[in-house]
């Protein structure tokens, strides 16, 4: 069973329409596919045709509930052709609020839970988010393993970046589990520029952590939610039915790697190929209390694989970070106490779509 979370903070980017989407064209070729509507909009509940007021119960019962009291199946509601429904419900709103006393960390595992007791039948699980970061997204990254970010390829889209790289970044260090994370570009319109210049630049940046796939603007998606039936099923010959089907093929094809905590370093290093090249880079400063590295090669996830070593000299601390890397062009920045910007020590840097400097980092 694969879990995947369809996340990002910024509002009306096709979260919803991925999740529904993709469902209904993972479900077409054949698989099981469970929809889990984490937000209160209820918009994934509607966009699959059931009414979130007609439901006797929803995620809700679910959640305010210590994990393992209730069954996620005593929720599930059909959607037609291999698609269910965990549906959502405005009383979700009011989760973080009841919980607000109760500050554990438990707190955030409970639809994990929920979905590891669920008897082996699903392939997919395709949970869509709310538009925050706030407990409802934390279960929802909690329980996956993938994460597929929706990025709008309009005028005002790659202002998001910076705050999306952030949201990665969290969800590493607050998660505690090693998530794969690819970028989707979205609601794309080819006839202007602007957006063919966004997408170069977000593959760019992205590089293969960006599905080939692109979703194009497509008033039949839109249709298609407001008739409750996703688009393979609404009008199957579509623009937008046909790039869902190819976004269905490229997540089949390409599950994520198998995390194998269990090798040891050295037998890491000695499997990797001949190619590779240790690279050694330091970061000197005397304020600061915590320092990563982020770039395009571990995913834009500060210290994804990097070892770090940190020495004191007199005043000023020293961060070694060691990682390894294939012969290429990289970009990255530093993680200062939260702040992210380039390597004050480095002379090659880029400008970012964003109005943000990357450095630059050439292995030979
Ligand atoms: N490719 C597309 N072509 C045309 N319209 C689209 C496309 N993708 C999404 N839309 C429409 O844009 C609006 C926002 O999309 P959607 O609801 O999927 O975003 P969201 O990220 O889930 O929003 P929210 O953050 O509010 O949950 C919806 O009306 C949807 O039908
Ligand atoms: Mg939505």
């Amino acid at each position: 069973m694969r879990v995947i979370a369809i996340v990002n903070q910024k509002g009306g980017c096709g979260k919803t329409t991925t999740t529904v989407n993709l469902a209904g064209a993972l479900a077409a070729d054949g698989a099981r596919v469970l929809v889990v509507d984490l937000d209160p909009q209820a918009h994934a509940t509607l966009a699959l045709g059931v009414d979130p007021e007609e439901q006797d119960e929803n995620l809700y019962e679910i959640l305010a509930e210590p994990a393992g009291t209730r069954s996620l199946e005593e929720v599930i509601v059909g959607a037609g052709d291999g698609l269910d429904l965990a549906p959502s419900s405005i009383v979700l709103s009011a989760l973080e609020q009841k919980l607000a006393g109760e500050r554990h960390d438990s707190l955030t595992e409970r639809l994990s839970i929920a979905l590891e007791n669920l008897p082996p039948y699903y392939d997919y699980v395709l949970i869509d988010c709310p538009p925050n970061v706030g407990l409802l997204t934390f279960n929802a990254l909690r329980a996956s393993r993938e994460v597929i970010i929706p990025l709008e390829m309009s005028f005002f889209a790659v202002d998001g970046v910076q705050k999306l790289l952030e949201t990665v970044a969290l969800l590493n260090d607050r998660i505690g589990h090693d998530i794969s994370v690819r970028i989707l570009p979205t609601l794309y319109d080819g006839r202007t520029r602007y957006a063919r210049q966004t997408l170069g630049d977000v593959r760019e940046l992205f590089k293969d952590l960006c599905f080939d796939s692109v979703i194009r603007l497509n008033v039949k998606l839109r249709e298609a939610a407001r008739a409750g039936k996703p688009i393979s099923r609404y009008a199957p010959s579509a623009n937008g039915a046909r790039d869902y089907a190819a976004l269905a093929i490229e997540v089949e094809a390409t599950p994520p790697p198998v995390e194998r905590t269990d090798i040891p370093r050295e037998e890491k290093e000695a499997t990797s190929s001949d190619a590779t090249r240790e690279v050694v880079i330091r970061y000197r400063d005397a304020q600061a209390g915590e320092v990563r590295i982020a770039g395009d090669f571990n995913g834009w996830i500060p210290d994804k694989g990097v070892r770090s070593m940190i020495e004191s000299e007199g005043e000023t601390r020293i961060w070694t970070k060691v990682f390894y890397l294939q012969p290429g062009t990289y970009q990255y920045r530093y993680v200062v106490d939260g702040e992210w910007f380039r390597d004050p020590d480095n002379n090659e840097w880029i400008p970012t779509p964003a109005g943000q400097e990357n450095s630059l980092l050439v292995v030979r």
